[in-house]
């Protein structure tokens, strides 16, 4: 069975692919170290699949180290790049951490790619690149806008940085562009286990309702939206983690190197940040204390996917709606709570 190589795969999105990779039949390893997820997460993959997963604890920024475990490796069929920092708030903060670590790790992945003759690649990418659309919902013709933060950039840039090295590292890739990524693995086992606090809307009502904040502030109520809170196209993670297994065989079989295709992945239904917090009432029976406040900089007002191409192409159908979306996160926050 072909073997995969997984970035960051103890990450959210990566946990819960490489379980779905497992559980498909593909021959898996993972590196990762740890800067944004535990090691326990390895456990929990084992308990859900029944395999053994295989993880290198090694910086993709230090490519020597990179280099022996991918040469010890043998062929690889394909990459999943999803190792990267991700929170647009910190990155205006920090620009500079990161531009180094989500570019240089990327050209790390894209120098064994050519050296080791690896053909394919799916590469992590987001919905910022649209920025703040004209037209709703967006497809993938939707023209890339001036990036609103120093992660929108870098996922712009890693886009390009492909595109433009498709005749030297001859693969074949694929760009997955992922709209708002929320809820858990409905085992329980895995979940978004961020080691800083969450600052993704999800993980702050749950953490809200648990008791870990005392209440939690809606940003912004006077957007030109139906209830004038922004608008987000919440993706259930294991419907995304499917996604990357049918990306995966699509490149292989329709997707000779050199080339790439772009897909959007999100479930086309725009839901504002009030309603988000009903579900969440609904699907738990609490309610949530929270307050409206001002507006958080870099926000986008509305952002939905046309998703007919990953439909059609990768024969992908999302199963999970905003309540699922919620149940799941709901007890994936209760266990987690229960086990720190
Ligand atoms: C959603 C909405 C906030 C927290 C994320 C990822 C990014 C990319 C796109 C994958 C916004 C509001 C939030 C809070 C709030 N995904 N909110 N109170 O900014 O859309 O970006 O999805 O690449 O990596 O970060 O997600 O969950 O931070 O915000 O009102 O305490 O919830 O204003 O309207 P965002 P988010």
């Amino acid at each position: 069975m072909a073997k995969v190589w997984l970035t960051g795969g103890t990450g959210y999105i990566g946990s819960h692919t490489f379980v779905d990779l497992l559980e498909s039949g593909y021959e898996v390893f993972s590196t990762d170290n740890f800067s944004n997820s535990s090691p326990h997460v390895l456990e929990n993959i084992r308990k859900i699949s029944g395999k053994e997963p295989i993880n290198y604890e090694v910086d993709l920024c230090d490519r020597d180290a990179l280099e022996l475990i991918i040469r010890q490796e043998g062929q690889i069929d394909a990459v999943i790049h999803f190792a990267a920092y991700k929170a647009v708030g910190e990155s205006v903060q920090e620009p500079l951490k990161y531009f180094d670590n989500n570019l240089n790790s990327l050209l790390n992945v894209l120098r064994m790619c050519k050296k080791y003759h690896i053909p394919h690649l799916v590469y992590s990418s987001s919905c910022t690149v649209y920025g703040n659309p004209e037209q709703l919902p967006v497809d993938e013709n939707t023209p890339m806008a001036p990036a609103t933060s120093p992660y929108g950039l870098t996922k712009q840039m890693g886009e390009d940085m492909i595109i433009h090295s498709l005749q030297a590292t001859r693969i074949g890739a694929v760009l997955l562009r992922y709209f708002n990524p929320a809820g858990a693995h409905e085992s329980g086992y895995i979940g978004e286990d961020p080691r800083n606090a969450a600052l993704n809307l999800v993980p702050v009502i749950t953490e809200t309702a648990i008791g870990k904040r005392e209440k939690m502030t809606v940003f912004g109520s006077d957007y030109p939206t139906r209830d004038g809170t922004c608008v987000r196209d919440y993706i259930h993670v294991m419907d995304l983690a499917r996604a990357h297994t049918q990306a995966l065989e699509y490149a292989r079989q329709h997707l000779p190197p050199p080339g790439y295709d772009v897909f959007n992945l999100g479930v086309e239904n725009g839901v504002t940040v009030l309603e988000a917090i009903q579900a969440f009432e609904r699907a738990s029976g609490q309610k949530l204390n929270y307050q409206l406040g001002p507006r958080r900089p870099g926000d986008v007002v509305a952002i939905y996917a046309d998703a007919t191409k990953a439909k059609k192409i990768l024969g992908w159908t999302p199963q999970r709606d905003i309540l699922n979306i919620m149940n799941t996160a709901w007890q994936w926050e209760k266990k987690r709570s229960i086990e720190q």
